[in-house]
């Protein structure tokens, strides 16, 4: 159902590579309640994936551009607003990506010319982002600007990775920067912290099938779906929001203030799993 949430309003979508993405349900249900939007990806995200079909869906114009680069950036903002003919209302980071991950380097043996990497990707392009629109003038009084994040930014994951030192910086950077865009125009920045979700990025975490049934069987609301966070996107990009700034909010179902539920101790008793032990018995606590 549309309620009209968005009608007037102008947007920008980082991060849609194909139909599973989470930023894709989100440029859907922003377009279903009444917004203009622009698409982004990487040159070769936009190539590979399938973002020309949601472009067709939603009448919005791709732009391809780096969010690790400040010039791809600033192309991007000017070309949007020219595209949509005036400052942008609300803006979706949802970017991510680990090559630690991908390489299957541990914690322990993280290669740190990669963990910039992940940094940058998942993180600093944030910055780069609002620091690049606010230099612009681009975001229009009350904008909204929202990033998607984990928990694993709060607490410890098994498998997370340098993500969650990534995550912890990305909400780290909504605070800092929500501060600053609130004092002087008005603008909120936030961050999402969703549900695991089956999506490209979130099948290259480790163990991710166990990490989703743990999650869902924990949370008393079941885990969050990307159409359900699709929906609380758009309930922070509308004016019903407008004083909700500098805050890492929850949509997982009540997973991360639970400690153990009735579904995951029946499961846990079931398995009643054999330890992890090294070679000299002892027990890995990874
Ligand atoms: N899937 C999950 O379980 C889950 C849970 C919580 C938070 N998130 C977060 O949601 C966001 C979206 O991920 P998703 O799960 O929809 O997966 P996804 O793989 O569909 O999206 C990740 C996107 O990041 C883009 N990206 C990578 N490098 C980029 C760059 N340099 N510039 C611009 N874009 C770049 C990719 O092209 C891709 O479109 C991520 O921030 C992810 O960490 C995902």
């Amino acid at each position: 159902m549309a309620y009209n949430l968005l009608k007037g309003k102008k947007g920008i979508i980082f991060g849609a590579l194909n139909d599973a993405s989470i930023a894709w349900k989100v440029a859907e249900r922003a377009h279903e309640e009444g917004a203009q939007l622009v698409l982004t990806n990487t040159p070769v995200a936009c190539r590979m994936g399938t973002i020309d079909e949601l472009a067709a869906k939603t009448g919005s114009k791709v732009i391809a551009a780096d969010a690790t680069s400040v010039e791809d950036l600033e192309m991007l903002f000017s070309e949007a607003q020219k595209e949509l003919g005036g400052q942008i209302d609300f803006v979706l980071h949802s970017c991510a990506m680990s090559a630690n991950m991908r390489k299957k380097r541990p914690y322990d043996d993280l290669d740190y010319s990669l963990l910039d990497k992940t940094l940058d990707i998942s993180a600093i392009s944030f910055h780069k982002m609002i620091q690049v629109a606010k230099k612009m003038d681009a975001i229009a009084e009350n904008g909204s600007i929202l990033a998607l994040t984990y928990v694993a930014s709060h607490r410890t994951f098994f498998g997370y990775n340098d993500m969650a030192d990534a995550k912890s910086l990305l909400e780290s950077i909504a605070r800092s920067f929500g501060y600053i865009y609130g004092r002087e125009k008005g603008v909120r920045i936030n961050t999402i912290s969703q549900s695991p979700t089956f999506t490209t990025a979130g099948g290259g975490i480790k163990g991710f099938d166990g990490l989703y049934d743990f999650s869902d069987r924990m949370s008393p609301l079941g885990n969050a779906s990307a159409d359900e966070c699709a929906d609380y996107c758009v309930v922070m990009f509308s004016d019903l929001t407008k004083k909700v700034t500098m805050q890492t909010l929850f949509h997982d179902g009540g997973f991360s203030n639970m400690g153990m539920s009735l579904r995951g101790m029946t499961q846990y008793n079931k398995s009643f799993i054999d330890e992890n032990r090294d070679e000299n018995g002892k027990i890995i606590y990874g």
